[in-house]
């Protein structure tokens, strides 16, 4: 088979975010990925959250890039990818009972993060969460030397881009009926802030 698109932060960074995932998705449920890029996320959360249905999506026109990494993963709990730009209605999906999303928000330009969050409000029922990972600023600034980095980075690409600072992250959440519930510290300078309706 030819390569599978592959990522390593991703590589790196599943095993973690599996742990948090594993307390925090307990029962039975569908849970919307949002931004699945590889499929990686997508592809080792199904496999070891055996109790879950998985449904990756991103951007139209990006939505396949995880499929061959699906299909070929055999897993039944896995739906096909559907096309969701955040910023687009109606989503492709109506119901879920839980969200996640991984290194998006500081790709997203801020009107995009608003309307990630818009659109996970609508869509979870009272008690379902959204667990959103990735570098966050805190009191506006960056929490190493690496994250600054980045950041600049990411704004030499497109000024619309950078490290979202987690107050703001959380004001947002707020205004749309979710409620900051944890904040867990993460490897590289990251973090996975979930969320709940
Ligand atoms: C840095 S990649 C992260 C991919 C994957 N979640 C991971 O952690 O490896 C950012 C992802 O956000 C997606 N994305 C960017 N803008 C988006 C939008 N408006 N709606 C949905 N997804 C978007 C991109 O297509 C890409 O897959």
């Amino acid at each position: 088979m030819d390569q599978l698109p592959f990522s390593q932060a991703s590589e790196n960074n599943k095993a973690p975010i599996l742990e948090i995932l594993q307390a925090t998705f307990t029962t039975p449920g569908l849970i919307l990925e949002i931004g699945s890029g590889t499929g990686q996320h997508a592809e080792h959360f199904a496999r070891h959250l055996p109790h879950l249905t998985w449904q990756p999506s991103d951007r139209p026109g990006f939505q396949n890039v995880c499929l061959p990494r699906i299909e070929a993963s055999g897993l039944t709990n896995i739906r096909a990818p559907l096309p969701l730009d955040v910023t687009q209605q109606p989503w492709p999906i109506d119901v879920a009972d839980s969200a996640f999303s991984a290194n998006t928000a500081h790709i997203m330009s801020w009107s995009m993060v608003e309307a990630m969050f818009a659109g996970v409000g609508r869509l979870l029922q009272s008690g379902g969460c959204f667990c959103l990972y990735g570098p966050f600023n805190e009191n506006d600034d960056f929490t190493s030397a690496s994250n600054a980095r980045f950041d600049a980075y990411l704004k030499s690409q497109d000024p619309a881009m950078g490290i979202r600072d987690r107050a703001a992250i959380e004001r947002l959440a707020t205004q749309n009926g979710l409620t900051p519930s944890a904040n867990h510290t993460m490897p590289a300078n990251n973090r996975l802030l979930v969320f709940g309706k």
